[in-house]
This record gives structure tokens, C-alpha cells and sequence, in this order.
């Protein structure tokens, strides 16, 4: 398994849980690489003096290098985390340009040296198009073998939930983010259940009536998950890092393992009318093979108009790429 941006926050908040069998179960033996620029190695170097410190069973070697092709040799999990954060007087044109010269490169080495079986997840942002970007830069592996992480997303959603049903988050089903991992992604729960009730009527028996249930939907609830990433950064003085490692161990865990119904970012094939070929927010399912796209669900006008305008931002950040020649 290769985690990229390794000597940061989330790679910090993540490896040790990997290492301790968070990924892979209790049975798997692991072996890391961990990906930094020259900048970043003596970070990701001490987190590896202190995992051997940990003598965790499962973790078998650790080897870390500022050379994608020597990170990226045999993995067969990718981590793609580091990524160019904004920095002052950035644009967000610079912001793509800056991550299409990392998320390139990556795919290139993905694709020359990686394992067979390869899973590719982007969790450094812009997460959806550096998604895109590492796998048109990787011809040889399955688009489908690339995601993008809104499994942060898709917990928040069920962390709201449960401020208002009496219900745990494992009691409620069928929450789907779309769209983009930004501000313009739909929470939707038209399809959620809580114990089988419909989530819709489940909100409207707890605050008086559907009208008040879709009042807290369109004001609180969307709003609230959608600007989650930028109500942290604001009240914490930096981004999420113990939620965003948190949510990359369920996305590839049950990628892995299996689910019924989760959101990630995944390759369209025009699926409820997204563009082919953009990494969009879906529901996803899994038999642990890989997530594919829950196909057949009724989008109303109200969801289809929130889905549009996210998928937009998307079809707009792959244009400004295309642009800079990284697709
Ligand atoms: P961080 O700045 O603490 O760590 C990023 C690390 O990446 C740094 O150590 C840096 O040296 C390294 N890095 C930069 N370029 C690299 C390259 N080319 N190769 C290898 N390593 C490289 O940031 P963080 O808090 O760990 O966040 C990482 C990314 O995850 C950010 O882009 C952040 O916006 C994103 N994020 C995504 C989600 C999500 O849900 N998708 C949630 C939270 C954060
Ligand atoms: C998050 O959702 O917490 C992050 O992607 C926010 C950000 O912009 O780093």
C-alpha cells in the first residue's frame, strides 16, 4: 500500500490505523511505502521510526522515498493524499494547474510500475478532477480502478442525520452525496431509510410535519454538509484530518470488503446523465470488487437541478485542465 503526502495530517492520522489492520482486517500483513516530496521526508520519516516503534503485527516493512516510481512499484493500494494546497492570491485555475503537476506524473508511475489488481483513491483536493487527471495518466489501468474520496462527505451526512432521528448512523441507509467533494455537492436523502421508514416521513414525525422536514433538508441539512470542510477549517484553524483519514479507511475497506450502498467519486458512463468520463459522486455499492454505480433510482426536478449544478463545477474543472494539456 503506498499512501502519497505521507509526512502530513491525514498521512499522520492514517498510517497507524492502517497499520493496525484498519484496511485489510486482522489476517493481512501490510507493507507501506510512503510517498513525500524532499520537503516532507523527514516527517514521513519519523512517523516510520515510530510505527516500527509500535511493533504492530501486521505491518511488514516500511519504505519511504520522494520517487513516485519507487513508491508506486508492486502497490496495489494507492493512497493519493499530498496534494498543493491553496496558498494566497492562488486562483483556482493555479490550484489545478499546481495538482494536474503532481496527479500526472503519479498516474504515469501508477501505470509503468503498479500491481495488476492496482486501486487508486485521490483524497488530495481538488480530489474529483486529480481523480480524473492521475487516470487519464494512467491508460493501461481500468478507469474504474480510480476513485475519488466523498465517503467524508457521505459520514457527515449521517452524522446530521443522528442530531435529529433517535437513530445511529448504522441504523440509516441509502444517503447519497453527487456531484463534486466542494460546496456544490447534494446531500440527498430521497432514497435514505431509517429502519426501513422512509427518512423523509422518519424527519417529518420528529419536527411536525414534511413541510418543517424539507425546511431542515433545503436550510440546515444540505448547507451544513456541503460547507462542512470550510465550517472545520474555521472553528479547528485547519482542515479535517482525523474525519477525512477516518473516511479513507471505510472507502477502501468496504471497496474491499463489500457494501450495500456508500457514496465515492467514480468514473461516469453517463449514469443519470453525467458526462461520461468525469469523476462524479454516486451511489455506489461494492461486492469487493470495485464500487459501481446504483443504477435505476428516480431523480425528482428539485434533486436533478442540485445534481446539474454540481456536475457543472465538474464539466468546468475538466475544461480548465484540458486546457492546461493535463488530459
Ligand atoms: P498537509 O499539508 O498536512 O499534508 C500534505 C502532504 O503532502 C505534505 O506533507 C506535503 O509535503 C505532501 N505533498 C505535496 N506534494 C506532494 C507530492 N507531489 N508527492 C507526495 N507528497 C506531496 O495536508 P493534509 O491535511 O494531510 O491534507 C491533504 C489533502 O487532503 C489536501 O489536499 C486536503 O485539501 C485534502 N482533503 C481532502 C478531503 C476529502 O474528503 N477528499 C478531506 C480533507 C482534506
Ligand atoms: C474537507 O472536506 O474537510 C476538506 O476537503 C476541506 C478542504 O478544503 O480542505
Amino acid at each position: 500500500m503506498t499512501i502519497t503526502g505521507a509526512g502530513g495530517q491525514i498521512g499522520y492520522a492514517l498510517l497507524f490505523r492502517i497499520a493496525a489492520g484498519a484496511i485489510v482486517g486482522p489476517a493481512r500483513p501490510v507493507r507501506l511505502r510512503l510517498l513525500e516530496i524532499p520537503q516532507g521526508l523527514r516527517s514521513a520519516e519519523g512517523a516510520a521510526l515510530e510505527l516500527q516503534d509500535c511493533a504492530f503485527p501486521l505491518l511488514r516493512a516500511i519504505e519511504v522515498t520522494d520517487d513516485p516510481r519507487v513508491a508506486f512499484d508492486g502497490c496495489s493500494i494507492a493512497l493519493l493524499v499530498g496534494a498543493r494546497p491553496r496558498g494566497p492570491g492562488m486562483e483556482r485555475a493555479d490550484l489545478l494547474a499546481a495538482n494536474a503537476g503532481i496527479f500526472g506524473p503519479q498516474g504515469a508511475a501508477l501505470n509503468d510500475v503498479a500491481a495488476d489488481d492496482v486501486r487508486v483513491v485521490a483524497v488530495g483536493n481538488p480530489a474529483n478532477t486529480n481523480a480524473l487527471i492521475a487516470a487519464a495518466s494512467a491508460p493501461d489501468i481500468p478507469a474504474e480502478r480510480f476513485s475519488a474520496l466523498t465517503r467524508l462527505d457521505h459520514n457527515r451526512a449521517l452524522g446530521q442525520l443522528t442530531t435529529v432521528l433517535d437513530a445511529g448512523p448504522d441504523e440509516i441507509e441509502g444517503v447519497t452525496i453527487w456531484g463534486n467533494h466542494s460546496a456544490t455537492q447534494f446531500p440527498d436523502v430521497s432514497h435514505a431509510r431509517v429502519r426501513e421508514r422512509p427518512v423523509r416521513d422518519a424527519l417529518a414525525a420528529r419536527l411536525g410535519g414534511l413541510e418543517a422536514a424539507d425546511a431542515w433538508l433545503d436550510d440546515v441539512f444540505i448547507p451544513r454538509v456541503a460547507r462542512r470542510g470550510a465550517e472545520i477549517i474555521d472553528v479547528r484553524g485547519s482542515s479535517s484530518v482525523a474525519s477525512a483519514a477516518n473516511a479513507v479507511i471505510d472507502h477502501v475497506r468496504d471497496e474491499q470488503s463489500g457494501t450495500a450502498w456508500t457514496s465515492a467519486g467514480v468514473v461516469s458512463h453517463g449514469e443519470y446523465g453525467v458526462p461520461a468520463g468525469l469523476v462524479s459522486s454516486f451511489p455506489v455499492t461494492s461486492h469487493g470488487d470495485g464500487y459501481r454505480v446504483i443504477e435505476g433510482l428516480h431523480v425528482d426536478e428539485r434533486s436533478r437541478a442540485r445534481i446539474d449544478a454540481s456536475v457543472a463545477e465538474l464539466v468546468a474543472e475538466r475544461d480548465a485542465v484540458r486546457d492546461l494539456g493535463a488530459l
